[in-house]
């Protein structure tokens, strides 16, 4: 049984089809291939996997296609990655009409979703994402984009796909590591939005990391669901889609400060979003109780919930704030109740700093 959501942006809308062995179901992609012509865009891990599958899907419904194969790694999402791309495009003198297909998790779905927004003033761009962080979190949304050598996701645009194809039998040779830190997301969107979700996911996480198809389905559909809520109330980010950054502030502190490819950015926001409770529990809006339970969930979910200790004074400096501590407002996105999140303007530095220490190995 397939799930299908659609994130209404106007002209802009698109669905997202949720469920085992999709992957082959080519016909679901025809009405967006209009010339009988894509390009994938995937990389050398998943490639080996599961191109000639997809490709041979897509031939069945008499589709032709190229491939451009990129080098795995965050390290590679950039811009001389990026014109890698637009070679194999020129090279193949892709026209205006060409999709470009991303199959692939969040790193090849940013860079080719960022080619389709650039290659020829905008291509039609479709989303298979391959992770279970792609498909709860980054393709959906139209943030595409790449690194820059002085930060992260610097360059980039708005750019929606016309279709977001998420196969939950393709989550089966994902490494339990990028699982769990796919879960960390999910579990993100019960605590900021969906109490219910929660809730369910605190009697279903071990069939979740079991990946039995069902339940992987549920949760994919219902992290979908919110963040399609959050994106179509803001696409641009000018107001509640902030609430999404949960845990990312402190999270993207640990990322960097441990060195890029050390923790996963899923595991960075899992200790980071218990660094988020501690100060809510701290500015006395959510109890200690709350936090046990949100740092037991992760646990369960085998995300780490202790952060490493860089010291206050490096965490301040990595999450921007150093000076802001001592006079300037500083901004998180904390808890008012699980399932309900708020961008809190005003926490008080000392109240910061106590978070700091305590949510720290040692
Ligand atoms: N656009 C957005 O809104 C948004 C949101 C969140 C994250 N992101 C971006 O997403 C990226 C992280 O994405 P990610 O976590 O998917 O990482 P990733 O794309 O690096 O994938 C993780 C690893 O898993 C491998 N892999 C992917 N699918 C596989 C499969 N089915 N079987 C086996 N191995 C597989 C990949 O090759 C890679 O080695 C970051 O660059 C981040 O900035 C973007
Ligand atoms: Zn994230």
């Amino acid at each position: 049984m397939m799930e299908t959501l659609i994130v209404g942006l106007g002209e802009r809308s698109y669905p997202i089809h949720i469920g085992s062995g999709l992957f082959e179901q080519a016909e679901l992609l025809r009405a967006h291939i209009p010339r009988g012509r894509v390009v994938i865009v995937s990389n050398t891990t998943i490639a080996p996997l599961y191109l000639e599958k997809f490709q041979r899907a897509l031939r069945s419904i008499d589709i032709s296609s190229e491939s451009v194969i990129l080098p795995d790694g965050e390290q590679y999402k950039n811009s001389s990655t990026l014109n890698h791309i637009y070679d194999a495009l020129l090279q193949n003198r892709c026209e205006r009409t060409t999709p470009l297909i991303a199959l692939g998790g969040g790193v090849v779905g940013d860079m080719t979703g960022y080619a389709a927004a650039t290659y020829l003033r905008g291509v039609p761009f479709i989303q298979i994402p391959t992770t279970l962080l792609a498909q709860v979190d980054s393709s959906v949304g139209g943030k595409t984009g790449i690194n820059h050598p002085l930060g992260k996701n610097m360059i980039g645009a708005f750019y929606q796909p016309k279709l977001v194809l998420a196969d939950t039998d393709v989550l089966n040779t994902l490494p339990d590591k990028e699982l769990s830190a796919g879960v960390a997301e999910v579990i993100k969107y019960g605590l900021i939005r969906d109490l219910s979700f929660l809730e369910w996911l605190e009697s279903n996480i071990e069939k979740l990391l079991l990946r039995d198809a069902a339940t992987l389905q549920y949760a994919i559909t219902c992290s979908c669901q919110n963040k399609a809520q959050v994106v179509m109330a803001d696409e641009r980010e000018s107001g509640q889609r902030a609430l999404l950054n949960m845990g990312h502030t402190f999270g993207h502190a640990i990322e960097s400060g441990m060195g890029y490819g050390n923790w996963l950015h899923g595991e960075g926001v899992a200790a980071g979003t218990v660094m988020a409770a501690d100060l809510s529990q701290r500015l006395g809006w959510i109890g200690t109780h709350d936090v046990l339970r949100i740092r037991k969930l992760f646990e369960r979910a085998r995300l780490p919930t202790v952060a490493p200790d860089l010291g206050t004074s490096k965490y301040l400096e990595l999450m921007g704030l150093d000076k802001k501590v001592e006079g300037g407002k500083m901004r998180f996105v904390l808890l008012k109740a699980i399932g309900k999140a708020v961008v809190a303007g005003d926490v008080p530095p000392e109240l910061l700093q106590e978070t700091l220490q305590a949510c720290v190995y040692g």
